[in-house]
């Protein structure tokens, strides 16, 4: 079970914590009862797929023919359709996993940007390779992700031929509704579901998640199993479940008038986690002119950078440290030097997990002397099993505090506003109306 620990924060009292039990209660309710806003999107909360049942056996057989006959999986998305999964693969894999040759094809992320120059530099990097591809994509028409794939669709085509590309071409998306919908019907690609109940920030342990991550070579039973067995603990520990806990104690940081929580790793692996727990919680709680700006950082790369803002800078923020528990298996040992011309015999023996540990608690106590207080969310480490478990937990502590924030965790009305003004510039039929006044506006840019 993942943990929680705030008692290091020295500002922070019993009665701070307390304060917040009528909002925490009333946010329980919502989410046990389906009750509050948006609750017609809390399908997350029970884990649609548990491990083994038909639908993961089907991603697995999907994943299992990938893995046969592939050197590359394409994944095309955004967001929600695509943090999730490279978060979970980067961390249990490495981020260096497609250079490893260790059996495993390699995986790439594209449509979840307008680069070009990333596009073209991923594309020629299935030259000569067997390729398949996953198109990630709820609604099936977002702009980033459809425009990629019409593209990846071309080259598969000239590549294979349209039937064989067909059986390569993987679609994950709306049941019934929508374009990629459509096409992968039209075309015969196999499908799998975004279930409707399930946001793309809450994806990760759908299809959304679980196909890309078990063609990588994930134990995707075991990320479920986490999750499922996180679930258990926290709705069996009542009210004062660690993630409740965590979700007040972000509301008493926002009291005292914080307004940036960065999420802290001494792990470099856990650089998409990071990305992914911004979505969770920036799209969940971002609204209304409320809620806490969520940046990560990767300790100590970025003590080299923005340990000088954290210790000194002005007082807008707290960390939250994402802390494996045990130590790293196969962690390089610092030699004896008979010379010591670099004077670093006193680290002579200990490993690099062991001084990263000693760096974490000299930096959390050197940011608590200097105002920036430090909270902790523990968890087993870099297995599936304790990534489920973490993923769950996120979950439940961002629904909990998005609800005692007083909005609706579940959607994004925010998003909608860039894709007006674009689809009007890049002149999408039924958008006219709004472009003339915005061309306008650029003449001032
Ligand atoms: O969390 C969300 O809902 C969004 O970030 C989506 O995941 C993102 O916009 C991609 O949407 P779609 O899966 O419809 O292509």
């Amino acid at each position: 079970m993942v943990g929680f620990r705030y008692k290091q924060a020295q500002s922070v009292a019993e009665t701070d914590v307390r304060a917040f039990d009528g909002l925490l209660k009333k946010a329980d309710e919502y989410i046990k009862n389906g009750s509050g806003r948006g609750s017609d999107f809390l399908g997350w909360r029970d884990i649609g797929i548990r491990p083994g049942d038909a639908e993961h056996e089907r991603i697995k057989a999907a994943a299992a023919r990938i893995r046969a006959n592939s050197d590359v999986l394409l994944v095309v998305g955004i967001g929600g359709s695509y943090l999730g999964a490279r978060a979970v693969i980067e961390y249990l894999k490495t981020p260096y996993h497609n250079q490893l040759k260790n059996g495993d094809p390699e995986v790439y992320f594209i449509g979840n940007s307008f680069s070009g120059r990333e596009f073209n530099a991923v594309m020629s990097l299935c030259e000569g390779k067997r390729v398949s591809v996953n198109v990630i994509s709820k609604s099936g028409t977002t702009t980033e992700s459809a425009v990629a794939f019409r593209l990846v669709k071309k080259y598969m085509e000239e590549c294979y031929g349209r039937e064989e590309a067909a059986k390569r071409i993987f679609a994950t998306t709306d049941a019934r509704r929508g374009a990629l919908k459509s096409l992968a019907d039209k075309e015969g690609y196999e499908c799998f579901v975004v279930p409707d109940d399930v946001g793309g920030r809450f994806s990760v342990l759908t299809a959304v998640g679980l196909l890309p991550a078990e063609a990588a070579g994930v134990d995707t039973g075991a990320l479920l199993a986490g999750a499922v067995a996180e679930r258990e603990s926290l709705f069996a520990a009542g009210l004062d479940n660690p993630a409740y806990t965590y979700a007040v104690l972000r509301h008493v940081m926002l009291s005292r008038g914080k307004k940036c929580e960065v999420l802290v790793s001494y792990d470099p692996d856990f650089r998409f986690m990071g990305e992914w727990y911004k979505q969770l919680f920036g799209e969940s709680e971002g609204k209304e002119h409320k809620g806490l700006f969520p940046a990560s950082v990767t300790y100590s790369s970025d003590l080299h950078s923005l340990g000088q803002f954290v210790q000194e800078g002005s007082p807008i923020l707290f960390e939250t440290i994402a802390l494996p528990r045990g130590s790293e298996k196969d962690s390089p040992r610092v030699p004896f030097d008979k010379e010591n011309g670099d004077g670093l015999n006193f680290l002579a023996g200990k490993t690099f997990d062991e001084i990263n540990e000693r760096a974490m608690l000299g930096t959390l106590l050197a940011h608590r002397d200097g105002g920036t207080e430090s909270l902790i969310v523990d968890f087993g480490g870099r297995d599936a099993r304790s990534l489920g478990e973490l993923i769950y937990f996120f979950f439940i502590a961002c629904a909990a505090s998005g609800y005692m924030l007083e909005v609706n965790p579940f959607d994004q009305p925010g998003v909608e506003a860039y894709k007006k003004n674009m689809f009007a510039l890049l002149g999408k039929p039924g958008y006219e109306e709004g472009k003339a006044a915005l061309e306008e506006k650029i003449k001032l840019i």
